[in-house]
This record gives C-alpha cells, sequence and structure tokens, in this order.
C-alpha cells in the first residue's frame, strides 16, 4: 500500500490564530496506560466575529468538553482525526477538555511518552497536539500552570516549565506538584518530566543578581558523570550576558537527560530536555568529541531562552530565525571556549558534509522554504548551518559593533512575540540604515554558490587583475538563480606576509578588481574567502606546485588547512580516476612536513591530516564511484602514514596526559593522537596491529580506546575479534558505550555487518541512539559499502528503515536522507539506489518517510 503525500502547507496561506488564549491550565493525571489530562483554556476572540474554534489533536480520546461550566452537546462540535472543531462560541469563554493518552505506547516519542520508566515529553513542533487539544502553533502564547499527580513511589520528582508552586500527598499513594511559567510561550515549548533521578545541582548568580537554582536529573548513579553539563551551563550563562547582554530569566533551570530521544535536545522554557549522549560524560565513557558535544548543546538550548523563547517563531516556516541564530551562537561560544580556527574548520567540515551535500541534491531547500509536506522534515542542515552561516555573514558586514546593536534592538522591540525573517532584519535596517532586501535572498534561494576566480599579473605595470563571478546551479522548483550578496575576506600574501586585506561584497553576477603593487614585489599570491567568510563553492584553476605555494604563504589559518584540503582533494580524484597510480611523493612529504611543523598546535595538526570525507568528493565529480574513491582516499592516507612512521612512534610513544581534563588544551593533544591512531589504522607496516592492541589495551580514556578499537577494525584480518569481544563484556550495561561499539562496526564493516548488529540481542528498534549508531554510522559514515554497486548496503538499511519508520516516523525519515545523493552515483550504485527508493514508495511509509521518498525520486 502506498500512504499518500500529506497536504503541503505554503507560508504565503499564514493567517493569525482568531483568537488568544490568555492562560492555559493544565492537569495531568498520570499513569503510563491511561493518563488524563485536563485542560482550562481562557480564550478571547482576536479574530472574525464569526469564526470557529479550531483546536489541534492527534490520537487523543476525548472524554469531557465545556464552555464557561457548561457541557458540550455532541452537536455542538466534531471531533476529527486531527482536530476538535466547535463552529460556535461566544466572544471570551473558557474552554475545558478532558481526554484520555496512553505514553507507554507511544513508540513515536512525540507528545508525551515513557522513557527507562518514566514519564517525559517532546512537543515540538507538533507534538502538544499528543497531549491535549490546542491551536498548536508557534505564534499562540500563553501562560501556562500545571499540576500533575503520579504515583509517589515511581515518580517521586515531578517536573514541568516555570517555578515549583504547591505540592503534597494525595490518596492512593500519589502525589502532586503544581508549576507556574510566569513567560508566555507556544505549546511547542511545553515539558513535564516525571520519574525517579539522581540530581546533580549548582547555582549561579547573574549578572542582576539573581540566584539561580541549576539541577540536572539523570538515571540513577549517573550524577557524577552530569558535572561536564553542568560545567558547560554555567559557563554559557555567563557568555550570553557577557557577549548579548542576556541574563536568564525563572528561579530554577532543570535539565532531564533521557535515553530515548528522536533528536539531541530540547529547550523548553525553564526545563530542558536531553538526549543523554549529550548530558553524561567522564573519561572513561566519553570522548573528547562526546565533551565537545555536550559543551555545545547544553550552550545551544540555553541560548534559545533568548533567540527562540523569548523570542519565538510566527510559523515554521521562520524556524531558522531561531535556529540558524542560535546554533551561530553556540560556535561562537565554542570558539570563545576553544581555538577559534579549529572552531572554524570544524564547522566547516560540517557544513561541507552535510550541507552542501543537501544543496546539491534532491531535497535542496532553501534556508526559509516557502512550502513543507511535513514539519519534521525541515529540521535539516541548511535551516541549521546554512541558517547560521548567513547570521555570520551579516556580521562580518555590518562589524561586531552593529551586529550587537541590531541584536539588542531585536530583543527590546520583539520580547514575547511571534516574528518572521523580516521583523529580524528590520532591525539590522534600523541600526544601521541599510537596505538587506538583497541580503535576504540567502533565505529564499537553494544551492550552494558556486564563485569563479581568476587572476592575471601584468609584470610591467606591477599589477594585479582578479576577476571573481559567481553562479547556483538549478534546484528542485527553483530552476533560475540570481546573483546573493558574497561578503568575500581577501588578501594578497607573498610568503612574508600579507601586503593588502580587504573584504568583497560580490553582489552581481560578477566583479572585477585591480591592484597595483609596489615596484619589485613580485607576483603575489591571492587568498580568497578567509576564515570561510561566505558559504561558497570556490572554483580556481590552479595547479598542484601553484596549490602548494598558496598553502605555504597563507596567514589565514582557515585557508592554510582548506589549502591543503584542496590540494589532497585534487590528488584523490586523481588516483581514483587512474589518472595516476600512486600518490605523488612531493605532496606526501608537503602533508607530513606540515603534520609535523604544525605539532606545536596540535588541535590544527590533528586537522592538517584529515582527508575530505568521501561524500565530500562526491560534489567534486560526477557519477561518483564510492568504492573507487574510498581506495583512493585510503591509497593517499596510507601513503601519510608511511610518511608520518617515525613522528606516529614519538608521538604514541608518549604518555597521553593525566589526570584527564576534557579542556581544550589535553583534547588537543589527545585530537593529535587520535589522529595517529586512525593513520595507524591504514598503515602496511607489520608493527601496526600490534601498536594499535597494545594502544587499546593501555587506554586511560574512551577517546584513545574507541580510536584504537576502530583502527583494529579497519586493519582488519581479524586484529579487532578479540578487543571487540573484551569491550562489549566490560561495557555491556552502559548504553552510550555500547553504542559506540555498534558504530565502530557499522563505520567499519559491511551490509553483513550490519545485519549481524541488527540482530544482536542489545540492538532496539525503539531506541534511536541505538538505530542511530548502526544504521546513520554505516549510512553516512561508511559510504563504500553503502553505496556498494550490489546494492547490498542498500538493502540492509531498507529492512532496519522499514521496521523503525512504524514505531517511529520521525526516525525513518532522518534515517531516509541517507539516499539524498543517489542520483550522482555511479550506474550500479544508482540503479541499485533507484530500485530501493522505488519499492520503498511502494511500501507502507510513514507521511514523514513518505515524504522523503517522494523528493528523493522527484
Ligand atoms: N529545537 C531543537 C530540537 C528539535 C529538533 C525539536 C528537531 C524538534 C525537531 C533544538 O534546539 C536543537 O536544535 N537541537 C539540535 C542540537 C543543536 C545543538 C543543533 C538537535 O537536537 O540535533
Ligand atoms: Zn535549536
Amino acid at each position: 500500500m502506498r500512504t499518500e503525500a500529506p497536504v503541503a502547507v505554503h507560508l504565503s496561506d499564514y493567517a493569525p490564530f482568531p483568537f488568544q488564549i490568555d492562560q492555559v491550565n493544565l492537569e495531568f493525571d498520570l499513569d503510563p496506560d491511561a493518563t488524563r489530562v485536563k485542560a482550562t483554556l481562557a480564550i478571547r476572540r482576536s479574530g472574525a466575529a464569526d469564526a470557529g474554534l479550531t483546536l489541534d489533536g492527534q490520537g487523543l480520546k476525548l472524554m469531557k468538553i465545556a464552555i464557561d461550566g457548561a457541557p458540550l452537546d455532541p452537536s455542538a462540535y466534531t471531533v476529527e482525526e486531527e482536530r476538535l472543531v466547535i463552529p460556535s462560541v461566544p466572544d471570551a469563554f473558557t474552554l475545558t477538555t478532558e481526554v484520555e493518552i496512553a505514553p507507554a505506547k507511544n513508540t513515536a516519542l512525540s507528545g508525551l511518552y515513557m522513557s527507562g520508566g518514566r514519564f517525559c515529553t517532546q512537543c515540538e513542533a507538533v507534538g502538544f497536539r499528543r497531549i491535549t487539544y490546542y491551536p498548536d502553533r508557534p505564534d499562540v502564547m500563553s501562560a501556562f500552570h500545571v499540576r500533575m499527580s503520579a504515583d509517589k513511589k515511581k515518580y517521586p520528582i515531578l517536573l514541568s516549565n516555570g517555578t515549583p508552586g504547591e505540592s503534597g500527598d494525595e490518596k492512593g499513594g500519589r502525589h502532586f506538584a503544581t508549576w507556574d511559567d510566569p513567560h508566555k510561550k507556544p505549546s511547542y515549548l511545553f515539558a513535564l518530566c516525571a520519574g525517579d533521578y539522581d540530581v546533580y545541582r549548582d547555582r549561579f548568580t547573574t549578572m542582576n543578581g539573581d540566584e539561580i537554582a541549576l539541577a540536572i536529573h539523570v538515571d540513577k548513579g549517573d550524577a557524577e558523570r552530569a558535572a561536564w553539563a553542568m560545567d558547560s551551563l554555567k559557563r554559557s550563562m555567563k557568555w550570553d550576558e557577557e557577549v548579548y547582554g542576556r541574563a536568564y530569566d525563572l528561579g530554577v533551570f532543570n535539565i532531564v537527560a533521557v535515553r530515548d530521544f528522536n533528536f539531541g535536545a530540547m529547550e523548553n522554557k525553564g526545563l530542558n530536555v536531553f538526549n543523554s549522549a549529550y548530558v553524561l560524560a567522564d573519561e572513561a565513557t566519553a570522548t573528547d568529541a562526546d565533551f565537545e558535544a555536550i559543551e555545545s548543546i547544553v550552550a545551544h538550548e540555553y541560548f534559545h531562552n533568548w533567540t527562540g523563547n523569548r523570542i519565538t517563531c510566527r510559523d515554521w516556516f521562520q524556524l531558522c530565525l531561531k535556529e540558524g541564530l542560535t546554533v551561530f551562537r553556540d560556535q561562537n561560544f565554542s570558539a570563545d571556549m576553544r581555538s577559534r580556527p579549529v572552531q572554524r574548520i570544524k564547522d566547516v567540515i560540517r557544513l561541507r558534509a552535510r550541507q552542501f551535500a543537501e544543496d546539491a541534491g534532491p531535497l535542496a531547500h532553501s534556508v526559509r522554504p516557502d512550502t513543507y509536506a511535513s514539519i519534521d522534515n525541515l529540521y535539516t542542515a541548511t535551516v541549521y548551518e546554512k541558517g547560521a552561516e548567513i547570521i555570520g555573514m551579516l556580521r562580518r558586514m555590518i562589524g561586531e559593533e552593529q551586529y550587537r546593536k541590531g541584536m539588542d534592538l531585536y530583543f527590546e522591540r520583539h520580547d514575547g512575540e511571534a516574528v518572521t525573517i523580516e521583523d529580524f532584519y528590520k532591525c539590522f535596517e534600523d541600526v544601521t540604515g541599510e537596505d538587506f532586501a538583497a541580503f535576504r535572498r540567502w533565505y529564499a534561494q537553494a544551492g550552494t554558490p558556486e564563485v569563479t576566480v581568476a587572476e592575471t599579473w601584468n609584470p610591467d605595470t606591477n599589477e594585479i587583475e582578479i576577476t571573481l563571478s559567481q553562479k547556483t546551479a538549478p534546484t528542485p522548483g527553483q530552476p533560475d538563480k540570481k546573483a546573493v550578496p558574497i561578503p568575500l575576506q581577501m588578501a594578497l600574501v607573498d610568503g612574508e606576509g600579507n601586503l593588502a586585506e580587504w573584504m568583497t561584497l560580490l553582489e552581481d553576477e560578477d566583479v572585477t578588481l585591480t591592484m597595483e603593487l609596489p615596484e619589485g614585489t613580485g607576483r603575489p599570491l591571492v587568498s580568497v574567502n578567509r576564515d570561510f567568510s561566505a558559504p561558497v563553492r570556490l572554483k580556481r584553476d590552479l595547479t598542484r606546485d601553484q596549490r602548494l605555494a598558496l598553502v605555504r604563504a597563507e596567514t589565514d589559518p582557515f585557508n592554510k588547512w582548506d589549502g591543503v584540503q584542496s590540494l589532497v582533494k585534487e590528488e584523490i580524484l586523481a588516483l581514483s580516476e587512474g589518472s595516476q597510480a600512486e600518490p605523488d611523493s612531493a605532496l606526501v612529504d608537503a602533508l607530513g612536513g606540515a603534520v609535523e611543523q604544525a605539532a606545536g598546535d596540535p588541535a590544527y595538526a590533528a586537522l592538517l591530516t584529515r582527508l575530505p570525507d568521501v561524500g565530500e568528493l562526491f560534489l567534486e565529480r560526477q557519477p561518483a564511484d564510492a568504492v573507487a574513491l574510498n581506495a583512493a582516499r585510503r591509497k593517499l592516507q596510507t601513503a601519510l602514514a608511511a610518511r608520518l612512521g617515525p613522528f606516529i612512534a614519538e608521538t604514541l610513544g608518549k604518555p597521553t596526559p593525566t589526570p584527564y581534563d576534557p579542556g581544550a588544551e589535553q583534547a588537543g593533544v589527545r585530537a593529535l593522537r587520535t589522529a595517529l591512531i586512525v593513520l595507524l589504522g591504514v598503515a602496511k607496516e607489520p608493527s601496526a596491529p600490534a601498536m594499535l592492541e597494545r594502544l587499546y589495551s593501555e587506554a586511560t580514556n574512551m577517546t584513545e580506546q574507541i580510536a584504537a578499537l576502530r583502527a583494529l577494525c579497519v586493519q582488519g584480518g581479524g586484529a579487532a575479534t578479540a578487543p571487540l569481544a573484551k569491550f562489549e563484556v566490560e561495557w555491556k550495561s552502559n548504553p552510550l558505550v555500547m553504542d559506540k561499539w555498534f558504530a565502530v562496526q557499522a563505520s567499519t564493516g559491511t551490509a553483513e555487518t550490519v545485519a549481524k548488529l541488527a540482530a544482536h540481542p542489545a540492538f532496539d528498534l525503539l531506541n534511536p541512539n541505538r538505530v542511530r549508531s548502526v544504521v546513520a554510522t554505516f549510512a553516512m559514515q561508511n559510504l563504500a559499502a553503502f553505496h556498494a554497486p550490489d546494492g547490498s548496503g542498500y538493502r540492509a538499511v531498507e529492512t532496519i528503515v522499514l521496521s523503525a519508520d512504524k514505531a517511529n516516523p520521525a526516525l525513518g525519515a532522518r534515517l531516509l536522507t541517507a539516499f539524498e545523493q543517489w542520483r550522482v552515483l555511479e550506474p550500479k550504485a544508482k540503479a541499485a539506489a533507484e530500485a530501493t527508493l522505488k519499492r520503498l514508495q511502494a511500501a507502507d511509509l510513514s507521511p514523514n518517510s513518505a515524504d522523503i521518498v517522494a523528493r528523493a525520486l522527484g
């Protein structure tokens, strides 16, 4: 049976809700199998005099309904599949509804559900309608009062948004608690959590002198592992005060960690709910990457308090208003906590891997789309990562000071409102006096602009002429593209330093700059898009030697790294196309030398050893052959491992820093160590497996332990068998660590490995982390196996996704995005991918997944 794609929603259809909801009172009688939710809404007409009341609701059993205390006659309302309609209502009234829901049966993890025997909620984007009848849209903001009751023994801690009020015992072994949130908020920010937790507590004093009680709620026995998340939270609070002048606005701030969660974390007002993977960490169970992710996600959700909660989105088309801006904020927080250039490089790696790929495929859409079929599918790399890049460009163009003034005006003007991208830009127009209409094209136009750089040098006049031109390829539904304003940070360098540094705003299709240099300077090198000032793809016709010269002369750390990336990219492509049999030894030597020279900044050196991922190479030459690209990449990596042999032995021969500290300095040292462990994984030296086994068994932290285990898997030849078995025995009771065990194998194995992992007793189709650790890891980090020309990789994924999707559509749909690159593949993989997508299209998929498949095939 084929599921019909749901009806599309259009931005142009926006109409305000015709009523205000002044106050919401919710009463929960919590029970896993039958929870009663009584909602009392104070409603006032604000729109047309004849407008009826339509409320969203999904999977609710309506038990009672009354207006101003009088039960409604069944003829006065209709209950549809996804809404409740009362055609005729007074201008001001109180609506009371009572519904029954079954949290224990909720496997979609949207609305009220159970995780690890505890109650929790996830309402963004449209989960509140699974809890009660309500205008479940972000522009309806109201004050919430919550009362909940539950079995006292099973659920001793009862949490919701805002600040706690009365609490006490009830008959039958139950107890109750009330919570008040004085800040008006949309329903998507509602949260409720109830259960038995261990709590890690701390305090924070705001810049206004307010004392905030901070608490992180975790599984029993896990409290100490919340220390880093708490530390990150306090640093985030301080940073938002110092950098944006924004303080926290409630007396308590709670975080709850849950094991079963569809996303990373959620910014519910005063009660953030986190995937436990982004809360729990210690040296024995978490990697530096985990610590880093926790720091940035805790910051991200905290920063939403101002960019998202106090000022929210008018409708879901404006999602980037809160997400792009908040990602931009968390990236800058991380840059301030660690190394700014290293953070920039990591952000760009992520942008290229995820967003550029999305922009180049059938799922391409603009940062603010004007239509969607399923809102869950709008939480994309484009909305998030490209959305953040646009804010970065804005700040670059107007400068720090004007940016801060514009933000101040935004907070002041729109506090308590649900607004649009236009409202946001109006603040910057008012502050700068500039017009951002052309710049706002970045929000409407999909696709990654390609900027071509051409230069000519005239030795007679000592003039250099630089021509920059832009072009964006067509994307689905957008055949013709306009020029967008592209701020390009530029410099002329000559090996001694910068001869000139400036910013060019490429506003039209092309621009030519002519610069005269002092006599005797010689031909300078042109450094373009420094610090990755704009999210574009550069096209430059340079020889290997020219690229090498530019890398040597570069003064911008991002561009130095990126110059190396472009060199190795060209090399891998040449190797994969057979135009070259072996890696160029001069290049490998230069690369090895660069790594050795950067050893004083180990985090940066680690990034220099990184070769572009196979998926990133798909963008360069099409049709793309994942198997050939992977083999070529491996060849270059192996050559680099050989070149760096003595350096690897020396660096890894030293003890790792102790005692463990998750901070940037030590993490940098470990980043280089693990980068070298990666190289050992592909090293042909006979001593490599033994060295890896030693590193594995002597590891004092998870960062190096898991890196060594993975490298052993890559080495193959049974080297990993015993360590994998040992690891499983050691960690079988820790689900987050077991996720790593699954992921290591999925990222290095074959389709057969995936089938074996899916049959493992610890594989759990209902746990998103576990499913992702196998399926997403395989499909997104093991491209040669996923895109195997015989279609085996696709079949392995298809089988699991079909089952996962039934229980959890958001999860199923997210996994299916792995197929987004299918059109660019070599003929065999392409045909197998298409056949898989067609089978999926004919299967009984959720609307979310059907939307992804339909657009992928589009
Ligand atoms: N508001 C989102 C959570 C969310 C995601 C709700 C998708 C509904 C659908 C939250 O602020 C968020 O963006 N979380 C990210 C992590 C963040 C650091 C980018 C996530 O969960 O992946
Ligand atoms: Zn967010």
